[in-house]
């Protein structure tokens, strides 16, 4: 049985790591940790878990984490994880970071997060844990660098388009929309219901984030440099992405065409589901999943691709655990369907 920790446990992604874990019949959850005033246990800060799991949750305490465990979540704000993912790389302890520190280049990172990167030792062993484009990188990974929600969303959805070199590199736009636990769970006045309810708002217009990420991932796929307009939206629900993406085809190609591209590339990926030619995803058919449902559509010269997945679910927690299943020669998809 593997023993695994969560740092973070208070947390929207700690929180759903714990959900799923609870279900996997070949992991034990060993340790809970976050920046809590009292240690408690995870079901009286999460009553839901109340008769499933009653673990207390600590103070944050690494070294006496990687004592007691095999593998470890880090469920944490950016600049945090590169602090502690060290102390448990040292004492040979596997990592899945669910922050961005481990995801891109330190000089690149430090213009889109601010701050020199503490830990560039590890850096360069990251592995970018998106198992349909890296699966078998990840099989001998020791630490994974758990992808953004809205990139899970904007690579899967352009990837097969750039390998099949059938896209003009030059002009592609993703529009993506979330919901509110993107954010995550802290107070924020910007994230209040009265705030974020009957509203619609696009924030960080081609300057979020995610977008050195995704720009690193798709040049690495199309083995050049690409660029990518990136306009993030929040909307009024919980969980949720949805992004609309704008390819230019370079070749005369029809949605039939396209979708079998889609098809074949993804064949065997437990995870992403094509719409057949004429169909669309939502939201709500992907929510609580680990899904990533992709549709597509052929107007003139432009490929227009829907790609929805749940922020929580395969845009965090459950690709953690896929990570994780992958890591550790578990069944790829285990408490996950
Ligand atoms: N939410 C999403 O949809 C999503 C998707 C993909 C990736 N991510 C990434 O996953 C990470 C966690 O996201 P989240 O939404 O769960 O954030 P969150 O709700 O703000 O949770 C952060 C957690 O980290 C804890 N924490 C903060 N500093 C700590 C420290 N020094 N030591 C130990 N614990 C500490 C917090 O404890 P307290 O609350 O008690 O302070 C809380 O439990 C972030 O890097 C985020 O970007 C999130």
């Amino acid at each position: 049985m593997l023993k695994v920790g969560v740092v973070g446990a208070t947390g929207y992604a700690g929180e759903e790591v714990i959900k799923i874990l609870i279900n996997h019949k070949d992991v034990k959850i060993a340790e809970l940790q976050a920046v809590i005033d009292k240690e408690e246990p995870i079901s009286s800060i999460f009553p839901g878990f109340k008769g499933k799991i009653d673990l207390v949750c600590k103070k944050p305490d690494p070294d006496g984490m990687a004592r007691n465990v095999d593998l470890v979540f880090l469920g944490l704000p950016h600049k945090v994880s590169m602090e502690l993912a060290p102390v448990f790389l040292k004492a040979g302890k596997a990592v899945i970071d669910l922050s961005a520190d481990y995801r891109l280049q330190p000089d690149v990172y430090k213009v889109w997060y601010g701050v020199e990167h503490k830990d560039k030792d590890n850096l360069p062993k990251a592995v970018y844990g998106l198992p349909e484009l890296y699966h078998d990188a990840i099989k001998s990974a020791k630490l994974i660098a758990n992808p953004g929600c809205y990139p899970t969303s904007v690579i899967l959805g352009i990837a097969p388009m750039l390998k099949e070199k059938a896209i003009s590199t030059d002009y592609i736009i993703a529009d993506s929309k979330s919901g509110a636990t993107g954010a995550g769970r802290k107070p924020d006045l910007a994230l209040a219901f009265s705030e974020v309810n009957e509203n619609l708002k696009a924030y960080k217009v081609n300057e979020h984030q995610h977008k050195p990420e995704i720009t690193r991932i798709l040049s690495e796929v199309a083995g050049k440099a690409i660029d990518v307009i990136f306009t993030p939206h929040l909307i009024p629900m919980n969980r949720g992405i949805l992004s609309t993406i704008y390819l230019k085809l370079n070749k005369k190609l029809d949605t039939k065409a396209v979708v079998e591209i889609y098809k074949k590339f993804y064949k065997g990926k437990p995870f992403v589901r094509i719409s057949d030619e004429g169909k669309l995803p939502q939201t709500k058919d992907v929510v609580l999943t680990n899904y990533c449902d992709i549709g597509l559509k052929v107007t003139g010269d432009t490929v227009i691709v829907v790609s929805c997945i749940d922020n929580l679910t395969k845009g965090a927690a459950g690709q953690a655990v896929q990570n994780m299943n992958i890591m550790c020669g578990f069944d790829e998809t285990e408490a996950l369907k």
